[in-house]
């Protein structure tokens, strides 16, 4: 039985949620992959909270070394957040021949370039589908699924704890502050939670799914971002009364003027698709000029969702690694992939 290891620099929210997510998987993973995926080093500041969290507290250490030089190690999954020493260790991850999945999407979208050369230099997979919309599939489906199209717009939700703050203002007249500690407790929002409130995080996403969408480089300075700090209940019942709803929304349009891309709270009639999508569910629209209009649509933050995204991209570096593939972000011809990964 081949089994494949696995270190993880973190365990928050998202990485309490792939530890479950693999716990769970146990038997289901080896006819899906043809091996186990085994978690044998985690990362963390505070091992005590960590290994009380864990079945095996000897996982878990305060030695970032433990895992960049462990040969045994093939996958590392970045779930510590924050740039630094965020970018150090993946990249040192990278060099020491190890494929990298994230959910860090102020690193991708500010360093994706660098990262993805690293990766390629390399030959292994740089993998970030949680990295937007937490556990909806988005960035696979673009790159993929819907490669056959030029994709014109995008739009969507793209943050969960404003997408909950707004739904619990708007339907159970809560406080800003109350509704934002609750998204909080629930682990929706970021370390620090001005990224989601001021716009920020939901920028980050649109410049990462712009740059997908449209084979293009779009990055967070690209991106115009207003949060929701300014909106009062007043607000709130105005647009009630006019038959719409706030949403914290997020635009790209790819024009021949070129690429616009913006966040900020915007008034949609009630009836509009968008306008029921509520709590920490995202949704996003994607127009392409083959398939038309596409929606998707899920949990866009949260401890199971995000880590369903993350685990399903282990699961996709570890058929790589099996099928002997090319290697190369994105490849699904695990099978029967005539090229070789660089260095073989
Ligand atoms: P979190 O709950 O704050 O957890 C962060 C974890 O990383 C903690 O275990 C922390 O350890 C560890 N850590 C942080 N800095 C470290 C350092 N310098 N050295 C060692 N360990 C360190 O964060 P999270 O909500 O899980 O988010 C993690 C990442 O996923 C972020 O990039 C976030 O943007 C992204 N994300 C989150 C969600 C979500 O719904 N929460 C969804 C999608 C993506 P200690 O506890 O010991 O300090
Ligand atoms: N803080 C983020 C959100 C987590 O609320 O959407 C998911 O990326």
């Amino acid at each position: 039985e081949r089994v494949i290891k696995i270190g993880m620099l973190g365990l928050g929210t998202v990485g309490t949620g792939v530890y479950k997510v693999l716990k769970s998987q146990q038997e289901e993973m080896l006819p899906k992959l043809g091996a186990r995926v085994e978690l044998k080093k985690i990362l963390v500041r505070n091992v005590e909270k960590a290994a009380a969290k864990v079945d095996d507290p000897s996982i878990v250490t305060m030695n970032f070394e433990d895992i960049a030089n462990d040969p045994e190690i093939e996958i590392v999954v970045e779930v510590m957040g924050g740039k630094q020493p965020a970018m150090n260790y993946i990249l040192a991850c990278l060099d020491a021949g190890k494929n990298v999945v994230t959910a860090n999407k102020d690193l991708v979208a500010s360093e994706g370039k660098k990262i993805l050369a690293a990766a390629k230099r390399n030959g292994k997979d740089f993998l970030y589908e949680a990295s937007v919309a937490g556990g909806i599939p988005i960035i696979r489906p673009v790159k993929q699924c819907l490669a056959a199209n030029h994709i014109t717009e995008l739009m969507g939700i793209f943050n969960g704890t404003t997408n909950f703050i707004l739904t619990k203002m708007s339907q159970e007249g809560m406080e800003f502050g109350d509704a934002l500690r609750l998204a909080q407790d629930m682990g929706y929002a970021e370390a620090d939670p001005t990224a989601d409130v001021e716009g920020l995080d939901a920028g980050r996403k649109v410049a990462i799914l712009a740059s997908a969408a449209f084979n293009s480089r779009v990055t967070f300075e690209d991106v115009y971002t207003e949060g929701i700090t300014k909106i009062t209940a007043t607000d709130i019942q105005y647009a009630k009364e006019m038959g719409c709803t706030i949403k914290l929304l997020g635009v790209a349009k790819d024009t021949p003027e070129g690429i616009e891309a913006r966040v900020h709270p915007m008034l949609i009639d009630s009836n509009h698709p968008l306008a029921t999508v509520n709590d920490s569910y995202n949704a996003v629209f994607l127009t392409g000029d083959a398939v038309q209009d596409t929606m998707f649509y899920g949990r866009g933050a949260g401890e199971l969702p995000t880590a369903s995204a993350v685990v399903g991209d282990i699961f996709d570096v570890v058929r790589n690694i099996l099928w002997n593939c090319c290697g190369r972000i994105g490849c699904t011809c695990y099978r029967e992939c005539p090229i070789k990964r660089v260095g073989e």
